[in-house]
């Protein structure tokens, strides 16, 4: 579900013709409505609303200030997973008891920063860091609340890169090491062990995992109760899928139904982290036909965005939708749309209908809310694109396009410009 149509041959995001914003703050250009990623927090946090909980907006999607403040005022906590994620969160003005803390590697200025702050829980990865948390909220005179990530070992059933709780990978606490983390963190006096954490992966469609990994987390908050610590919070994480092109995802409503029946009677509150789901379709990537060129039997439609503004195709073999903006007469043609980056991978989709795009129309990529600009770059000295928030008919620039001189800003050993 979303808020961009299309009405009398326009693609429109509410009701703000795309084209338009195009001319207004020029390409690459990330558009995003606002009434989509309300209506999807709203669903998620409506859906969940029978039994106590929180939902934690995953920064990590798409940490966009202007984005942050609208959730923040919705409700939304954040899930960070670095120093710099929690600066934009606070600075947003998402109160600290709303703000969760997950990461493998957090430094400790990070650990400090989180303590100072304030912040709801640290989700502590493994033992080591328990310690070091330790360390450094007695050096700051506080008391930390922490959970345990744990890795439940459960196959998501998403792209590779995508899971996250399975033995293998990298994340969390593995089972069989939660006692010892329990013994560890009953003697360490500055943190007190308030929850239980979990996240398996992302772009999951359908509940099973999701149920697969709580069975193994309601074991874990019975063993842990049983050694005296009070779980007062169940965090399942986000992973929640979207629809890119034909996937069929869960609704809140189904997702809440396939799932609350282990939750209710653990009397917890439940922390969800959702990223993609509330942000992924409510942005667009708009970017301009710079070249058609034809070269051997294919079709290139070269852009003035790619792989720097969105490396999900490439990355992931992610199949995102793509529209000319302005509708364009004429029999759909195969085309590669591709970027103007020096490398094979720079493309945002290959082998598409389209109908023949020339020099100067507009292309939009959907679904680009999330992991879109987040992972954008400056690759071959490319500026960041510009991204505006769309809410009814205004338009609002909430990062500006970044400019050459923005290149050049951290470098130290520059000489007089030409
Ligand atoms: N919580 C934790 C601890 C996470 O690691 C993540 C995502 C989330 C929540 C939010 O997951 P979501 O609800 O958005 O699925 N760059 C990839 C996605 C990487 C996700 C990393 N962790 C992509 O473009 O698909």
């Amino acid at each position: 579900m979303d808020y961009f149509h299309r009405k009398d041959g326009h693609l429109w995001c509410e009701e703000v013709r795309v084209g338009d914003l195009a001319d207004r703050f020029g390409t690459p250009l990330y558009v995003y409505s606002q009434r989509t990623f309300t209506e999807h927090f709203r669903k998620l946090d409506a859906a969940f609303s029978d039994v106590p909980h929180l939902v934690c907006y995953s920064v990590k999607a798409n940490g966009n200030l202007g984005i942050l403040r609208e959730l923040g005022r919705l409700g939304a906590g954040a899930d960070i997973v670095s120093g710099g994620e929690l600066v934009k969160a606070r600075r947003a003005g998402i109160p600290a008891d709303r703000i969760v803390y997950s990461g493998v590697g957090k430094t400790r200025a990070e650990l400090a920063l989180a303590v100072r702050e304030g912040i709801r829980c640290v989700n502590v990865e493994n033992v080591e860091e328990l310690e070091v948390l330790d360390e450094v909220a007695r050096s700051i005179g506080r008391r930390q609340a922490v959970a345990f990530r744990v890795n439940p070992d459960v196959d998501a059933h998403t792209h590779a890169h995508l899971t996250t709780g399975r033995r293998e990978n990298k994340f969390g606490i593995p089972l069989e090491e939660v006692g010892r983390a329990a013994e560890v963190a009953a003697r360490l006096e500055a943190l007190q062990v308030v929850g239980l954490d979990m996240h398996i992966g992302s772009q999951i469609l359908t509940p099973e995992p999701y149920r697969e990994a709580l069975r193994q987390a309601r074991e874990v908050v019975a063993f842990l109760r049983a050694r005296g610590f009070p779980v007062e919070h169940l965090d399942i994480g986000g992973g929640l899928a979207v629809r890119y092109d034909t996937e069929e995802p869960m609704t809140a409503d189904e997702f809440h139904e396939a799932i609350i029946h282990l939750v209710r009677d653990l009397e917890v509150t439940l922390i969800l982290e959702p990223g993609r789901f509330i942000i992924g379709p409510a942005g667009i990537l708009v970017g301009e036909v710079i070249f058609v060129k034809e070269a051997g039997n294919r079709r290139f439609v070269i852009l003035d965005a790619g792989m720097n503004d969105l490396i999900r195709p490439v990355l992931y073999g992610a199949h995102h939708r793509l529209e000319p903006v302005v509708d364009r007469p004429g029999d759909p043609v195969p085309t590669d749309v591709v970027g103007p980056v020096c490398e094979s991978g720079d493309f945002l989709g290959k082998d598409r209908r389209l109908p023949p795009l020339v020099r100067g129309d507009r292309v939009v990529v959907f679904t680009a809310g999330a992991y879109g600009f987040a992972m954008s770059s400056q690759y071959n000295q490319r500026p960041r694109a510009a991204e505006v928030l769309v809410d009814g008919t205004e338009a609002r620039l909430v990062r500006r396009r970044e400019t050459w001189e923005d290149l050049l800003a951290a470098e130290t050993d520059l000489i007089p410009g030409p």
